[in-house]
């Protein structure tokens, strides 16, 4: 009798707690029921692509999808309208700073890519400039492009009528031109410290592991990330490691070198602004500042290499697969620059048709197929069409037309 008692409170117990950690709030947008603890992650499959996954969820529940991963509630947008709004939303550019994100950016919130609030604001404006002043983006930074181009055709002719890995090839020319902004320095393209940085790049790049997303849900999983960190990232963090060397190394020696009348690269700019930073509070103030720089540099070297060589991949992969659209841009090459000499900047406005393929290669590739996970720094009223109450944290995945918003705390 006893027994039967016990039985019944247990599942009694387990109803109730069933249906109460899996209850969504009022209003939570449509979306598959979450699993008591974890959610909706592990109905996510690991090996089909994410956004595939998003497309199939918006068909089955419409523009706006909820889900949650762990605690965290998530919301996915699938019409383009809703994600400019978002994206023309102040409260939308905060981002989910992880325990390993911590770990990653020196145990605080700092440089461009994973950071936030006002540090963010400070180092973005001024990569922004300082990059812009030694010629990013402009017709100054050719010279440095074509360096690289001249090395990278080389190679490939040195290979001809073998195949060729070109990920590795464009990584290596992408980021020296990067790098030579940074530091005035560059490397040879058979460099084997730069080879090794570049293959620990594209394994830390190509998967995060499931331990990784655990982690950022249950603080038990992080604390494992010292005992096995094989299993964090891919590469157990000695891509991190050793470029956090190289980056070192290269600040050393600038400090050694650097005068504050004349700057040589971004990396001295960086320097004298940390030099003259008196206010305690900024993200440029002293060792802090030094720190900072550290994760700027790395953060423009993960965000730079890999983006612009895996579209340079797509461009050769499309150009391949199509030969008719390979003809007309040699055609139009041909006609407007002619082949004694490289394309240039310059020639940009005549040559229309290879514009349009550059554009029709981003659109197809759609490269950052989750975007970057964003969090709201503070409490802020979303517009009613995005999601229809206040939200406190949210994650917004720009891809193909889709956007996640994360929100922790759903009222
Ligand atoms: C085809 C090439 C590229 C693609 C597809 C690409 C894509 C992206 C995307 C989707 C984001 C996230 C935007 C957001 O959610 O706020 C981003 C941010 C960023 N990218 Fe790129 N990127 C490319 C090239 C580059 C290059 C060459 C650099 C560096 C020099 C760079 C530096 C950055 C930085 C610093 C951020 C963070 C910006 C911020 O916090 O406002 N990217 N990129």
């Amino acid at each position: 009798m006893i027994a039967t008692e016990i039985l019944v409170l247990i599942i009694t117990v387990l109803v109730f707690g069933y249906y109460f950690s899996t209850k969504k709030p009022k209003n939570f947008p449509p979306g598959p029921r979450p699993w008591p603890l974890f959610g909706n992650l592990f109905q996510l499959k690991q090996n089909q692509l994410r956004h595939e996954q998003f497309d199939a969820l918006g068909k089955k529940y419409g523009d706006i999808v909820g889900l949650y991963f762990g605690s965290k509630a998530m919301v996915i947008l699938n019409n383009p309208k809703h994600i400019k709004e978002a994206f023309a939303e102040h409260v939308f550019s905060g981002r989910d700073i992880s325990n390993l994100i911590k770990d990653r950016n020196l145990g605080g919130n700092r440089g461009v890519l994973l950071c936030d609030g006002p540090a963010w604001q400070e180092q973005r404006r001024f990569a922004l400039k300082s990059l812009r002043d030694f010629g990013f983006g402009k017709k100054s930074m050719e010279a440095i492009i074509m360096e690289e181009v001249n090395e990278l055709i080389a190679g490939f002719k040195s290979q001809h009528g073998t195949p060729v890995t070109t990920q590795n090839r464009f990584n290596i020319a992408v980021l020296n031109g990067l790098w030579a902004i940074m530091t005035g320095e560059r490397y040879s393209h058979d460099d084997p410290r730069l080879n090794h940085l570049i293959r620990g790049l594209t394994a830390t790049i190509a998967k995060r592991p499931l331990s990784s997303v655990l982690a950022d849900l249950f603080p038990i999983v992080y604390h494992m990330r010292k005992t096995f960190p094989s299993l964090f990232t891919i590469t157990g963090g000695v891509f991190q490691k050793e470029t956090y060397k190289l980056i070192g190394e290269t600040i050393k020696s600038h400090q050694e070198t650097v005068q504050e009348d004349s700057p040589r690269d971004f990396l001295d700019v960086y320097l004298n602004e940390v030099k003259k930073t008196k206010d305690p509070q900024s993200s440029f103030h002293g060792e802090d500042g030094i720190l900072s720089l550290r994760v700027t540099m790395l953060d423009l070297f993960v965000a730079g290499a890999e983006t612009t060589s895996t579209t340079l991949s797509w461009a050769f992969l499309i150009l391949a697969l199509h030969p008719e659209i390979q003809e007309k841009v040699h055609e139009e090459i041909k006609k407007v620059v002619g082949l004694s000499r490289h394309v240039s900047l310059t020639d940009r406005p005549d040559l229309p048709y290879l514009e349009a393929t550059d554009m029709e290669v981003l659109r197809y590739s759609s490269l950052v197929s989750t975007g970057q996970l964003k969090v709201v720094p503070v409490e802020g009223e979303v517009k009613p069409t995005l999601a229809p109450r206040t939200l406190s944290s949210i994650v917004l995945m720009p891809t193909e037309h889709k956007l996640v918003i994360l929100d922790r705390q759903v009222a």
